[in-house]
């Protein structure tokens, strides 16, 4: 039974997919904003009505990390994910850290330094990377059908304005970085390369759309990969597009593999595979193994969750773990040193190194 403890109640909320798990216990919750005891109980009651009825909650998480955890989720602001991956580690816990895994470099050396120290498992949250569509283009990529990856594409466009004040106040979102928020397409693409980013240019638009909230519009980075491959990324969370959307693209020596922003469905397109000839569309959601395409995501939350808790089960190693969660989300900390610097070019470290 591995007891699992829950860091921020937003998104944290997804834990409630594991409602009904006999492997799984929800042991104790953690929110800064359980100070108001109306907000504690309405998320107890939200949670548990969601399938994940914590027995104990705490608003300070240095009493929260002294209760018995076997795991515990981050789902805090960004801010806040390193220093308490690092606290919840050094405690004997096991960590899965929602995205970007670090704001800084001297973060993601003390992220990897607490991992080694204590020896516990670090599972990276990024959920992109168990879209059905992405291991299927990567089995195509691995049977040698799409030929060698040479130019990447990865956009995520969300209008989240109404998630940038809360109650009359400014929330994190307002003042951040859409390049730091990369690892959605970064995750996806370098597994798709089997490969992490070297170098960044990068630059940020001005806060055009609703300039009461200073973060850039929207951030573009060009990254080049250890082996020589160029990912562009866009990231874009205020403008007038109803909705949201991810779009991947990759060209590589013998074709290409694409995802539209409007439909359901991958386009591939490999002239030298017969039965491939012209266009054909995949269909995109998850095509794991025992997944489904219910619960959050396309069912991508629910398989990234189950996979983290098999390797715990079964103590095999983090499928997504700190050196990988590092090679994801230090291109955004790169991307938005090289914008603060007009684009100039920045040096990806490898926190393998670190
Ligand atoms: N992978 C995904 O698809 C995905 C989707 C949404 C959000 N996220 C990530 O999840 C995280 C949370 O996002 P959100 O939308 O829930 O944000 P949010 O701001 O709505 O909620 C964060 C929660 O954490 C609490 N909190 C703030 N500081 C805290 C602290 N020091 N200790 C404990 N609790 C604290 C807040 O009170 C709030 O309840 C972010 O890191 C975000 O990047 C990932």
């Amino acid at each position: 039974m591995v007891r699992v403890g829950l860091v921020g109640v937003g998104r944290g909320g997804m834990i409630a997919q594991w409602a009904g798990n006999r492997n799984v216990s929800f042991a104790a919750v953690c929110d800064t904003a359980f100070a108001d005891a109306d907000v504690e109980k309405a998320a107890l009651e939200r949670l548990a009505k969601g399938g994940a009825p914590f027995a104990v909650a705490y608003r300070d998480f240095s009493r929260f990390l002294e209760h018995d955890l076997d795991l515990v989720l981050i789902a805090s602001p960004p801010p806040c994910h390193a220093a308490q991956s690092i606290a919840a580690l050094h405690a004997g816990k096991d960590v899965i850290c929602e995205v970007p895994s670090v704001m800084s470099i001297a973060e993601g050396r003390e992220l990897v330094a607490a991992v080694r120290a204590s020896g516990r498992r670090y599972f990276f949250a990024e959920n992109c990377c168990y879209w059905g569509f992405v291991r299927a283009w990567r089995q195509m990529i691995l049977a040698g059908d799409v030929g060698t990856p040479y130019y990447l594409e990865g956009e995520y466009v969300h209008d989240i304005r109404y998630l940038m004040r809360h109650n009359g106040e400014a929330t994190w979102r307002a003042s951040f970085n859409p390049l730091r928020y990369c690892t959605h397409e970064t995750g996806p693409l370098f597994d798709l390369l089997d490969d992490r980013g070297v170098r960044v240019v990068a630059v940020n638009t001005p806060s055009l759309v609703s300039p009461e909230f200073p973060a850039p519009d929207a951030g573009t980075a060009l990254i080049t990969t250890s082996k020589g491959a160029v990912v562009k990324t866009l990231a874009c969370f205020k403008n007038a597009l109803h909705g949201s959307y991810h779009r991947y693209l990759l060209f590589a020596t013998n074709g290409t593999l694409e995802t539209k922003t409007t439909e359901a469905v991958t386009h591939a397109s490999l002239p030298r595979i017969p039965h491939l000839q012209g266009e054909v569309k995949l269909p995109l959601g998850t095509a794991l193994a025992g997944g489904h395409a219910g619960g959050g995501h396309g069912g991508a939350d629910l398989a990234m969750l189950n996979d983290f808790l098999d390797a715990i089960l079964h103590d095999r190693p983090s499928p997504i773990d700190v050196y990988r969660g590092l090679d994801y989300s230090l291109p955004g900390v790169c991307a938005t040193l090289s914008a603060e610097q007009g684009g100039m070019p920045v040096d990806i470290p490898d926190p393998r190194l670190f």
